[in-house]
């Protein structure tokens, strides 16, 4: 029998769970569950006879991919699988998959409660600003980076992007307006939502350069990983513009050094873009289906490692 392992050290919602179960009973495949664990050997040993692996930020490293004797099918439930070791997954024939676009609503509403939150004086009190007729700039335009922009739209805010994987006519068809470089991208924009992968070029990428060129009363929001970020450069654009604020969904960003920026510094103490229950049935359920259709039918959509 088929079995599919979900292993999630932050466990999906019930319901998600629930659907998860039926797919696979549907399919005759057998459902493990490894949740909310803590030791990274837990998942080498829970891998070790199971055909398929469902993940979400979980690290699906070459030691786990190695142990993983029948691993056919890895499915990070979620955008981003750079916790994925592709290389040791190719070696191994082993197709590895993400859920494009099942939990980018729940990131981008995240972003304007922590943009909001921001603006408005980290809800101490104090006198804050609107965001209404500001500027918006979304570094990528993926899922995530569309939602934004619609959202952003409601709040009557001029939304900019930079994506060049992404053709002009796509993103104006949103109203949005597309500039050539990043570094104009940061310099129109006094509010960034940076929704880039980490890869090796993104790495570090947002750096204390591309943030001088923001205009007074910047905010960054980061909703993407805390790779992205230069850490180093960050603090010093810290020290150097007092009116800039940056915000993050990726603990620990805002590690003890970069907290004595006060309101002007604030992470989430862990990652919750993806956390509702919408995405986590969203994302769970899509991989569940996208292993059923692979095992039964060699389905190969949404595979990262061709
Ligand atoms: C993603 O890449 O999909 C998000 O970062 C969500 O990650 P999570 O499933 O671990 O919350």
């Amino acid at each position: 029998m088929t079995k599919v392992l979900i292993a999630t050290e932050k466990p999906f919602a019930a319901a998600a769970i629930e659907g998860i179960k039926k797919i696979n009973a549907e399919a005759g495949f057998e459902t493990i569950l490894l949740e909310k664990y803590t030791d990274p050997n837990d998942l080498v040993k829970a891998v070790a006879d199971v055909d398929a692996l469902i993940i979400r930020s979980d690290k699906a490293t070459r030691q786990v991919i190695e142990a993983g004797k029948n691993l056919k099918i890895i499915v990070r439930a979620g955008a981003g699988f750079d916790n994925i070791d592709l290389a040791a997954a190719t070696e191994k024939g082993i197709v590895a998959m993400n859920t494009p676009g099942q939990n980018s609503n729940a990131v981008a509403e995240l972003t304007f409660g922590m943009l909001v939150f921001m603006a408005r004086d980290n809800f101490k009190g104090g006198s804050g600003t609107e965001l209404k007729g500001k500027k918006l700039g979304i570094h990528a335009y993926g899922n995530v980076g569309k939602n934004v922009a619609r959202i952003a739209k409601g709040f009557s805010m001029e939304v900019y992007a930079f994506d060049p994987f992404v053709s002009k006519e796509i993103i104006e068809k949103d109203g949005v307006t597309v500039v050539n470089t990043v570094e104009e991208l940061y310099s129109t924009c006094q509010y960034i939502s940076l929704n880039i992968p980490a890869t090796e070029k993104t790495k570090k990428s947002i750096n204390f350069e591309l943030l001088s060129k923001m205009p007074k009363g910047a905010t960054v929001i980061n909703t993407a990983r805390k790779e992205v970020i230069d850490e180093e450069g960050l603090k010093k654009f810290f020290v150097e513009r007092p009116d800039f604020k940056y915000v993050s969904d990726i603990a620990p960003d805002c590690n003890s050094e970069l907290l004595q920026f006060g309101n002007r510094c604030y992470s989430t103490p862990k990652k919750q873009g993806a956390e509702t229950s919408e995405a986590n049935i969203n994302a769970g359920l899509a991989a569940a289906n996208q292993i059923v259709k692979f095992i039964k039918n060699g389905d190969r959509t949404c595979q990262v490692n061709k």
